[in-house]
Order: structure tokens, then sequence, then C-alpha cells
């Protein structure tokens, strides 16, 4: 993990990233709601556990416990009591130590199964790139595993909630299927394949012991200048929620659990307010009024809220020169009051430390009494635990406040059935990098092919030559872009996972269409048309945010501009390929093509978009944001864009 930048890593780090019988038959004849755990039978834990008779708020340290033993269940420990009842119960039994624990997410760098003992922690996440051993499931397995033995070591065995960006597909797994990303599932708008995509990534996950996911991005992207606007679906609210819903119904299916980020309007921030070293808009200010807000930014969660999203995390951005991290109007009064939320809210990485307060103390203290329940606090997790403890204890967080945010995270592991099943083994068994997921995502790879101009070229025909050029052609890296086994992805070395490169499904392709790939440049003579593959070098978060976006740019792949001048001087028909994670200027290059198709960062199933260049299949994809003409036409209501979104020429 040493040599890997994760954001987590180098670049992160310049940014300071009775309980007696009458009690509990009150309790439960008091409760109105209750959820049954997935999957939820009442084996685990054991019948002995320790127990307390102490209250919550007259214990302060887990030393101070006289454990008592009971051979029979106790309230939490039984399935068949309603969840709320089971919280009521657990947080009762918690000293102040182990409910700030409860709220703390360390990083698997900084914090081993054995500190997750001692800090009785309640979750653990793996940042882009932090992964076990050789990266595969085995190691993944023996991890996740091992992690969760420490949890059951507690004097309160409470399950653990590992986390990882799974964004799309288990990026950071090695032989996992990556599939497209947002951006291109936008352009796919399929509901029902998003719902197979959710079960087929939550079977990957469980295959791992991991059941908990950052994702889906609920980002209304507006700015295509913005490193992460491969992250959002579309820059239509609708759209977005229209296959967020179906996403987060398959994760949860599967048995994982969904989180909607980042909270919110993290996709309208506006360009040159972020104040992150490097970055130019990513994390900046959405200096937006509240109507825009709420109609663009807001309006995914809250049909992602009545679906029952268990965890939202709140976004790195500001509102109005306010950082989300800190606005008690719209984590607490709007999201779980207005909307009713009823999971918990985890900020994000290290946000907490962005606050503009002198001590963590401060800044945790303003993070947790603004709506935070849950920290992630990757390095300083043990800090940040103290800065709970003395905050209750010297009056700056109320102890009402930890025990709301407490009980959002056990309602969460109640309902999610881990208390039954925390090495997740009663769960469906699900396939890691199956043959399966492969055709599922290669499917969406095709369907999120944007036909862009056709002037007939398109189908290649049988008997042709087509001879394939450029950077993006058969790289795995290039097609997968940031999110992929690592934090920003990696560029041609393509044994670091498995997968099929673009240029490999063409081969494919054009032996079943009887055409022949050319790639050697002394056959370029020879060739009927030229395929041109250019895209941009992977990127993730404000790393990708970029002034330039010309295929020349800072951004762009280094082989563009040779491979751009081979295909001009060719004085051949020419096919372009875009490989990229947003819509980047192409007005000059465009005229001279004659066909052009946006292929987005199709993931590790590249064979998805040759069938359509054979006409095998019809293209069908839609853009889901506009495509600018130039820079400075982007937002300007006023500017034709070369596109519009909703675009994309149809061809059976
Ligand atoms: C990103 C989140 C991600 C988190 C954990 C942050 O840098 O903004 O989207 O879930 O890291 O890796």
């Amino acid at each position: 993990m040493a040599a890997k930048i994760t954001n987590k890593g180098g670049i992160w780090i310049m940014q300071t990233r009775l309980i007696g019988i009458v009690l509990i038959v009150g309790l439960i004849a008091t409760l109105l709601c209750s959820c049954t755990p997935l999957g939820a039978t009442p084996s685990y834990p054991p019948a002995s556990i320790a127990a307390s008779t102490a209250t919550a708020s007259s214990i302060t340290s887990a030393e101070s416990q006289t454990p008592a033993v009971t051979d029979a269940p106790l309230p939490y420990q039984d399935a068949s009591l309603p969840v709320e009842a089971r919280v009521k119960d657990l947080l009762g039994r918690m000293t102040l130590d182990e409910k700030a624990g409860q709220m703390i997410q360390a990083e698997r760098g900084s914090a081993s199964p054995a500190a997750v003992t001692k800090a009785a922690l309640g979750s653990v996440l793996s940042g882009g790139g932090s992964t076990p051993g050789d990266g595969g499931p085995e190691a993944w397995l023996d991890m996740t595993q091992a992690y969760q033995q420490a949890a059951m070591k507690c004097r309160l065995p409470i399950p653990l909630l590992y986390g990882v960006d799974a964004v799309h597909g288990h990026n950071n797994a090695v032989e996992a299927v990556l599939f497209p990303h947002n951006i291109a599932l936008g352009a796919a708008n399929s509901p029902e394949l998003m719902k197979q995509m959710g079960v087929a990534v939550a079977e990957e996950m469980i295959a791992t012991g991991i059941p908990w996911t950052f994702a889906p991005c609920l980002a209304v992207a507006q700015d295509p200048r913005w490193g992460r606007t491969y992250e959002s679906f579309s820059s239509d609210p609708a759209l977005v929620t229209s296959l967020a819903l179906p996403y987060a119904d398959g994760l949860l299916a599967g048995g994982a659990i969904p989180t909607a980020k980042h909270y919110v309007a993290d996709g309208g921030a506006i360009w040159g307010t972020s104040k992150a070293i490097g970055y130019h808009i990513d994390q900046g200010d959405a200096a937006i009024d509240e109507q825009t807000l709420r109609h663009t930014h807001l309006a995914p969660y809250l049909a992602m809220i009545k679906a029952g999203v268990p965890v939202v995390m709140v976004s790195f951005s500001s509102w109005n020169g306010v950082k989300l991290h800190e606005q008690k109007y719209l984590l607490t009064d709007v999201l779980k009051g207005e909307l009713g939320f009823q999971g918990f809210v985890i900020s994000d990485y290290n946000g907490i430390e962005q606050l503009a307060y002198g001590t963590l103390a401060e800044k945790v203290a303003a993070a947790v009494n603004a709506g935070v329940d849950m920290l992630m606090e990757t390095g300083l997790y043990a800090m940040a635990l103290k800065a709970i403890v003395s905050g209750v204890n010297n009056g700056m967080i109320p102890q009402a406040r930890v025990d709301d945010a407490v009980s959002r995270i056990l309602r969460v592991k109640f309902e999610m059935g881990l208390f039954e099943d925390p090495f997740l083994q009663k769960r469906k068994a699900g396939g890691f990098g199956t043959d399966e997921h492969k055709v599922l995502a290669a499917e969406l790879v095709a369907r999120s092919l944007v036909l862009l101009k056709n002037d007939g070229i398109l189908p290649f025909k049988a008997g042709q030559k087509v001879f394939v050029t450029g950077p993006a052609a058969d790289d795995l890296g290039a097609q997968c872009g940031g999110w992929s086994l690592s934090w920003q992805g990696w560029t041609s070395d393509n044994r670091k996972t498995g997968g099929t490169t673009i240029l490999a499904g063409l081969k494919l392709a054009a032996a079943r269409a009887g055409a022949e790939i050319l790639t050697d440049s002394a056959d370029l003579e020879k060739a009927d048309v030229v395929l041109l593959i250019i895209g941009e070098k992977p990127y993730a978060e404000g790393v990708g945010d970029s002034p330039d976006m010309s295929l020349t740019g800072k951004l762009a792949l280094d082989g563009n501009v040779p491979a751009l001048e081979l295909a001009k001087s060719s004085e051949k028909p020419v096919v372009a390929l875009v490989v990229a994670g947003r819509e980047m200027v192409i007005s000059d290059e465009l005229k001279s093509w004659n066909a052009a198709v946006m292929a987005w960062l199709p993931g590790t199933e590249g064979q998805g978009v040759a069938p359509a260049l054979f006409g095998e299949r019809g293209f069908t994809g839609k853009l889901p944001m506009p495509w600018y003409r130039t820079v400075e036409d982007i937002g300007k209501q006023e500017a034709e864009p070369l596109f519009p979104i909703g675009y994309g020429l149809e061809q059976k």
C-alpha cells in the first residue's frame, strides 16, 4: 500500500484531507416502525454475551463496565424484535467511548484490525487504490474477515461496516468486472440494466466480504471541465434519478448497502471557486439560489430517500460559501427533517478537516452538530473519536446528538441483517468476475455508444480493411479511467487486471464480419478506412479539473497528436472513436472526420464497442449532457451547443 497514490496518499495530504423485562416490553410496545432485516436469522452473536446494567448517559468508558453474563439472548440480539427496539436496547448498553467508536470510519492503511478492537470502531474503508495483498478477491476476503473478527472481539460485538468505492464495478479489486462509468450509463439510459448491474456489483462486493459501497453518485454535473463529470449520470436531474434508483435497488437486492453522494450540489460548483490546491472546480462553491439547488441538485435525493437509501455522503463542496460539512440547514433541517431521512450521514474523506476552525475538536463538533453521523476520518480517526467524547463531556456536542447518530448507524446495521450475518456468509453466493457480469457490462457499453456523425462510412463492411490507430485503442487503463484499481487509474499496463481492450474486441468482430483489422503503419496504404481511437488520460476528482478540453490538451492522451496527424495525412476516410470521461472540444476535428462515435469510459469489457461499428447492432446511445463547441460556451444558455442533450444518431 505504501507506494500507491490513493486519495489517502500524496495528493490528498496537500489538502488536509433495566435494561429489565419491564423496560424492554415498554420499549417494544412504543415502537411504531420496524424493518425486517435482510436474511435475518437469530443465530449471531452467541447468547452468552456480556451485558451492562448501566444506563448510557452515566457511563463514559469501557473500563467502568461490570459485565454480567446471561444465557438468554439480549433484546438487541433478538432478530424477532423490531429494529427500533434492538437499537434502543443496544444504545442503552454502550459507553460514550463505544458510541464515539461507532461514529468513526478509519482507513485500512491507518487502522489495523487490532485498532478496530481497541477503539471499538464502527467502520473501516478502503480509499481508492487502498488494496490488500495482490488486490485479488481472496486477499480482499481475508482482510475484510479479519476486520470483522476484530469487531466481534469488542465488549459489545457490533458488526463493522467495511466500505469501498465500488463506483463502476468493484473497481479496486483485481479481476473484478469494471462497468462503464456513470456518464456512459446515462447515455445508455436503461433502468432495467441498471438494476441488473446493481445486483452484479453487489455480488462481486459480497464475494469479498464487503457490504457497503459509496455509490451511486447523484451529482447533476453542469460543467464538463469538472474532473468528476464522468461520475455523474447526467446534467438532467430526472435522468440521474431514473438510473440511480434502480441501481440502488439492485445493490440492495444483492445484499449491499448503497450511498447517495455527494450531498448536495457537488455538480453545481462554479469554475474557479475551488480552494483545494491544484483544483479549479471540484470541492468548490455552488453559488446558486435555493430554488436551483432544490430543483437541480436536491431532486434525485428526494426520490432516493423516499425509496429508503440507507446512507448519504456529504459533499466536500460549499453552498454559497459555507461547506456542506457544517450546513445544519441542509443536513439536519432539510435532509433529516423535511425529507425524513432515517439512515446515517457520513462525511467525505477527511472533509471535516477542511472546516475553518482552529482545532480538530472544533471541526468535529461543528460537523456532528450540523448532522454528520459517521466521520470518515482516515488517519486522524483516534483524535476524532476523542473529540466526540470530549465534545460531549465539555458540552460542545449534545449527548442527544451522539445518541441520534449512533442510533442511525445501528439502525442501518440491523436493517441490513449484519448482526445475524456479520461475515456475509448467508448472503446469496455471488459470482466475482463472472462471464455473466462481463456480458452485462459489455451490453451496457454497447448501449452507451453515441453516434455523433456518419456520412455513410459506418458500419464497416465485409471485405473492408480497417486501419486502427490511436492511444486508446489497446489500453485497458485508458478505457477504464479513474477509480480503477487505483484512485487515479492507470494507462499502458494491460496486465493490471483482466479485461478486453477495444482493439481486441474489434479483431473479434472483424473476424465475424469478414473484415480485417490492420495496426502496422506499413499497412496503412492498404486500408479502406482509418479508425482513430483517441481520448483522455485517466484522472479522478479535482485532478481532472481541466480548463483545456481539447484533444491535444494537458489531460489528452499523449498519443493523440501523432494519431490525429497520421489519420489526417492518410487521406483515407476517418472514423473517430472518443474514449473520454466527458464531452471534449472536438469542433474543428469533427469537420474532417467522416464519422464520430463517443465511447466514454467503457471499463474492462471493451468488446462492447465493436458490434455497432460492424453493424451487428445499432447505435442507440443519447448524450446525457450538452456537448459544447468551445470551453467559453460552457454553461451559456444562449450558446448553441455542438450537440444538444439527448442527441444521438440512430442506426439500426
Ligand atoms: C471522494 C468520495 C469517496 C471517498 C472515499 C473521496 O475523496 O470524494 O467520493 O467515496 O473519497 O474514497
